[in-house]
């Protein structure tokens, strides 16, 4: 007896990307009225002016939906041609179902596609894009839609200003489908739990009676800091090596938007050329998280700072701690 085991394609690629961002601005000013700080120290020590969170309509479901629709409308495909779906989210307050099911039947995905929920936190959308590779490679899926979605700014404790300023609130979604040609790297990952503690969301289940209301963000900034300017920046240069490329080679970087000054830190270390398009949708974002970075790309590319066909080097980074990143050629 032998098994038959499933064909994949040959290669994997981003066909599209969507996002959809919070709608309430917050500027520094702003928050500044719920924090002990000043905008001018925001900007400085994070690059960050204003961020965007969600409002109470505006939940992961529905945000999840929006940034799905686009990416879907981009790339051409009917929502029956979609038979993988992964969604990357710590904003899911519900432990079953997945957010996955719900966003699968809101789209009509008429092919009931294999749904589950990830946590990556930062890293997430890195994650689930090499997931999501792996399964179009495997033949275990044809087109994956990947979602990262937060709304982080509900977590946020307004008594911690070192942390409160940083965080916001969106949805980015990728799909992921065969290709003729290579066009996503091998995907460097990994985690080190010992680190746990760095930056944590309180276990819910210590809330449930006395103290309701959602579980609060907690972090290290500074140990975070360290490990992403030292231990991540290496990280960067491993996935470049990795898919055969040398930083010369890059168009794009698009690193998870934790911290401008940490973005800084790993150009240096890389030594990219000035040619190369960085990522710096923070300014006017924040941190959102799982869905840093495929806003990121959809930004570059609305905005015609990138374009199709140009090779990104994309890495996240955080909670667990935890880190993925690939290079890919950009939809
Ligand atoms: C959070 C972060 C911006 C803080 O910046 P920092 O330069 O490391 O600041 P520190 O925590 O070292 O604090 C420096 C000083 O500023 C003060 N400070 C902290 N938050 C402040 C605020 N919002 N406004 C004004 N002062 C503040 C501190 O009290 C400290 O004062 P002290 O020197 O008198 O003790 C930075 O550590 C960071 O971005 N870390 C990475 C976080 C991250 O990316 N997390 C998500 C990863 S997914």
């Amino acid at each position: 007896m032998t098994i038959t085991p499933s064909v994949g394609a040959c290669h994997a690629r981003i066909l599209a990307v969507g996002g959809y961002r919070g709608s309430r601005v917050v500027t520094n000013d702003e928050m500044c009225t719920m924090i002990d700080s000043t905008p001018e120290w925001i900007e400085q020590r994070t690059g960050i002016k204003e961020r965007r969170w969600a409002t109470d309509e505006e939940t992961p479901l529905f945000m999840a939906v929006q940034a799905s629709r686009k990416a879907i409308e981009n790339s051409g495909l009917e929502p029956s041609q979609i038979d993988g779906l992964i969604i990357s989210t710590v904003s899911h307050f519900q432990q079953s179902p997945s957010l996955a099911v719900y966003v699968a039947h809101e789209l009509g995905l008429s092919a009931g596609p294999a749904a589950i929920d990830i946590s990556g936190a930062c890293a997430g959308f890195c994650y689930a894009a090499g997931l999501a590779e792996g399964m179009v490679r495997a033949g275990s899926a044809t087109h994956v839609l990947v979602i990262g979605v937060e709304t982080l700014s509900r977590m946020v404790n307004m008594e911690d200003r070192g942390t409160a300023f940083l965080f916001s609130d969106g949805a980015g979604a990728a799909i992921i489908g065969p290709s003729d040609v290579p066009a996503m790297g091998p995907v460097v990952w990994g985690s080190d739990g010992s680190q746990a503690l760095t930056i944590q969301i309180e276990d819910w289940t210590r809330r449930a009676s006395s103290e309701p209301g959602y579980p609060l963000i907690s972090m290290d900034g500074r140990s975070v800091f360290r490990w992403a300017t030292t231990f991540i920046a290496e990280k960067t240069k491993e996935a470049i090596e990795a898919a055969g490329l040398t930083p010369d080679q890059l168009d794009v970087f698009i690193p998870h938007q934790a911290n401008n000054r940490i973005t800084d830190s790993m150009l240096r270390h890389l030594k990219l050329p000035e040619s190369v398009v960085v990522s710096r949708d923070i300014v006017h974002m924040g941190n959102s998280s799982a869905a840093s970075v495929p806003l990121a790309m959809a930004a570059l590319l609305e905005s015609g700072e990138a374009t199709s066909g140009q090779t990104a080097l994309i890495i996240g980074f955080g909670a667990g701690l935890v880190y993925a990143g690939q290079v890919v050629v950009l939809p």
